[in-house]
């Protein structure tokens, strides 16, 4: 499928390069046109579009276009801020029973460690490099492998950062380089600009943006098309619905990952108020929606997903999937799980499908139920738009 893709862009290429040339003979248009076109053939990637039990969905339209499965994993809880997790070797087998059952979309990022989680990832899917996408991120700052705490998206820093990330992935060319925070000091069109060269030298394949305003994303998408938006999207917080995010992506063509779609676990319904969360390596302890009476009243929330789930043989983090990806066709959430039981578990969100008036009447009942605790303290606020 991809290689149709591919070639029908090269031929659009060609055809715009002739038109042009033809029309103008402008030499430095060809070159660009030349460059994207030998870019293209670099792709090393052949990842499957069809899996027994799985679905596929397309992020992204045009040549910036990315088909994977409708639910992809988020690997940060197996090493970072989810509490303790099982050893590497069993970390290890847990990605790869996704590959087997089909998941072609995995999520990391520098942040996450920081570096080691880009370093188990990159060795537990060494064995299927090329036929699966490793999408990671930058923006955080990150010295001698400590956090500074500050943004910073300049692009020579994008592009030691992307040299670093290919090491630690053990790839040729990241699949998707998403930008994690907004960096208030590098404008976006140059971030844009820094990813359109590294698409051009084969760094990098296609690109998206974390947690930024609608007219953050037209302006990136200008300079260089878009494939994905990741930012915080399920039943407890929706504001991508208000503020023309996910219009813009449906406007644009763009593709929606939602991420912690069970909100950090809590949908699951294996989180209540006494809850131990290990404060070395867990940050749920300082979420304000996480302290134990904001966990207690939302727990009205957990029980609503579990009532409606009851009849239809779901579980709540069943639902919470299941709404996500009823949603939009561009939306892929990524759920992250330690345990084979979980990952089976979101998996089987696939085999329901439920109606219109069935999700109109979730969304009656829990429109209800207020939300008690903002997701973010002021420092992590202060980071996303
Ligand atoms: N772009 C960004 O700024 C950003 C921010 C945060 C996260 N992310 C990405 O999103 C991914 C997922 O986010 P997340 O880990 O924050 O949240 P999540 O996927 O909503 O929740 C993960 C937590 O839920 C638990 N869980 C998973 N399936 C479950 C089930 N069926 N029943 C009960 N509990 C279940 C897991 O625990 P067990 O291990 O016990 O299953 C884990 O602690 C991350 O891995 C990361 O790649 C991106």
């Amino acid at each position: 499928m991809r290689k149709d893709n591919e070639n029908m862009s090269r031929r659009g290429f060609l055809k715009t390069a002739a038109g042009i040339g033809a029309a103008l003979a402008v030499e430095p248009v060809l070159g660009k046109v030349q460059a994207a076109t030998e870019a293209m053939k670099r792709d090393p990637y052949k990842v499957p579009t069809r899996h027994e039990g799985m679905r596929y969905r397309t992020l992204g339209s045009g040549n910036s276009r990315m088909t994977v499965s409708a639910l992809g994993f988020g690997c940060m809880g197996m090493t970072y801020n989810r509490s303790e997790h099982p050893d590497k070797a069993q970390m290890t087998r847990l990605l790869h029973q996704a590959v087997d059952r089909g998941v072609t979309l995995f999520d990391t990022a520098i942040i996450y460690g920081p570096l080691h989680n880009e370093e188990f990832v990159g060795e537990a899917l060494a064995p299927y490099k090329n036929k699966v996408y490793i999408t990671t991120k930058f923006g955080h700052e990150v010295i001698d492998g400590k956090a500074t705490g500050r943004q910073t998206s300049r692009p020579d820093v994008v592009r030691r950062y992307c040299e670093d990330s290919l090491r630690r992935l053990r790839i040729d060319s990241i699949p998707m380089f998403y930008q994690h925070r907004f960096d208030r000091d590098t404008p976006i069109e140059d971030v844009a600009g820094c990813i359109a060269d590294l698409i051009r030298e084969g760094k990098v394949q296609r690109w998206g943006l974390c947690e930024v305003s609608a007219d953050i994303i037209r302006r990136a998408h200008a300079v260089c098309p878009l494939t994905a938006i990741q930012s915080e999207l399920h039943l407890m917080h929706r504001l991508v619905e208000q503020n023309g995010v996910l219009d813009v992506c449906r406007e644009l063509g763009i593709g929606f990952v939602p991420y912690s779609p069970i909100n950090r676990g809590f949908l699951g319904g294996c989180i209540n108020e006494f809850t131990q969360f290990d404060t070395s390596n867990d940050n749920r302890h300082t979420l304000p929606r996480f302290q134990p009476e904001a966990l207690r009243q939302n727990t009205r929330i957990v029980n609503a997903l579990q009532h409606f789930g009851r009849t239809r043989g779901m579980t709540s983090a069943q639902v919470a999937l299941a709404w996500l990806l009823h949603k939009a066709p561009f939306i892929v959430p990524i759920p992250g799980t330690t345990k084979v039981a979980h990952f089976e578990e979101n998996l089987h969100t696939l085999d329901f499908t439920l109606s219109d008036t069935e999700w109109a009447e979730l969304e009656s009942v829990l429109s209800a139920i207020p939300v008690i605790g903002d997701r973010y303290g002021a420092d992590q606020q202060k980071q996303v738009m």
